[in-house]
């Protein structure tokens, strides 16, 4: 590195670009239609009638709007939101000091609700279903419950991996289960457009149009490739020109589809290795280093939306369109 000054630092690192993008209102958030119709009701009807709302499970690959989902929620009731996730509640304490500390009428968003442990499952029952919190004192032949009254509240989960949730679990989910889609490619280019606005980037809309043709249906990699556009467009004091974009995408290893390199490898392990299978997840992820949850939670669901994979009670197996797309 050289010694010239360093130049001013703004916040503009990916989180705080990724919340900025986010967007604020169900006005902005694009896509999923029944989803917002139904959540539009229930929660409407919620607070005319001066009560919580119901519990709310989302799940969905990343990227899809859970998260933003949830903000619209609390916005919506006109509430707080606490935010927490499967993990971080390591003890049944971390729960009921969460829970106890609930002002009437709060959303908790539990994120990645499938990593939460067996004990904490537990004790989150009773408290969807009757708003109380059973705490053990003591230890031993001495040891007694005391059951704690909760402020009402609304619980909104979000997960990738709904197989995983135990049939109890789901169905304390009074308020609905909602599955988040793959979004459409004129749907992800009206939020592009959207980011370009608050990106000040100048962008055509066919331009924009070819950038959501790549990014897997996913509103995140959307605005994430957007971003990278941009980056590139800076450094070589360029517009952005389909020429730049391909670079772009060139660079990021991302095909006319819109699968990455990981993508590619997976297709390429059942197509070749394995004669366009069947095969199983293991044996995939062995194959390819990756982790078994990686493959099924992220990069399955878009190989299967595109009809290069199907998954069979014996295996993964590709279609005879993922030859024709590896031979690209
Ligand atoms: N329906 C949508 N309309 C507009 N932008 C969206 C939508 N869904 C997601 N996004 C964009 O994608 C980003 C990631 O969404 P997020 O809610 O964090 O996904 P998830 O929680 O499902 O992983 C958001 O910050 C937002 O910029
Ligand atoms: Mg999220």
């Amino acid at each position: 590195m050289s010694d010239t000054p360093r130049p001013q630092i703004t916040r503009d690192d990916a989180s705080s670009l990724d919340k900025s993008l986010r967007p604020q209102t169900w006005e902005e958030y694009v896509g999923q239609t029944k989803t917002k119709e139904n959540l539009r009701i229930l929660l409407t009807a919620a607070r005319e009638r001066g009560h919580a709302a119901e519990h709310i499970l989302l799940y969905g690959p990343p990227g899809l709007g859970k998260t933003t989902l949830a903000n619209l929620v609390a916005k919506t009731l006109g509430t707080n939101m606490r935010i927490t996730s499967g993990p971080a509640i390591e003890r049944v304490g971390d729960l009921a000091a969460i829970l106890t500390n609930l002002s009437p009428g709060d959303v908790l968003f539990i994120d990645e609700i499938h990593r939460l442990s067996k004990s904490i499952e537990e004790v989150l029952y009773p408290a969807m279903e009757s708003g109380v919190l059973d705490i053990i004192i003591g230890k031993g032949p001495s040891a007694r419950t005391v059951q704690l009254e909760l402020p009402p509240f609304t619980l909104v989960a979000a997960t990738t991996r709904i197989s995983l949730l135990s049939s109890p679990l789901r169905s304390r989910f009074s308020g609905g289960t909602f599955r988040l889609d793959f979004y459409e490619t004129d749907e992800i280019a009206q939020i592009l457009k959207r980011s370009a606005g608050l990106l000040d980037v100048e962008v055509s809309d066919e331009l924009l149009a070819d950038i959501a043709k790549r990014c897997r249906a996913t509103p995140r990699t959307a605005n994430y490739l957007l971003k990278r556009c941009r980056d590139l467009a800076q450094l070589e004091n360029s517009a952005l020109t389909p020429e730049l974009l391909q670079k772009t995408f060139n660079l990021l290893d991302i095909d006319s589809l819109g699968l990455g390199k990981t993508d590619r490898a997976v297709l390429e392990v059942i197509a070749n290795k394995f004669n366009g299978g069947p095969v199983g997840l293991n044996t995939i992820a062995a194959a390819t280093g990756e982790e078994s949850s990686t493959i099924e939670d992220v990069i399955e669901p878009y190989l299967i939306r595109c009809g290069l994979l199907e998954r069979t009670p014996r295996g993964r197996v590709t279609s005879p369109e993922a030859y024709g797309h590896l031979n690209t």
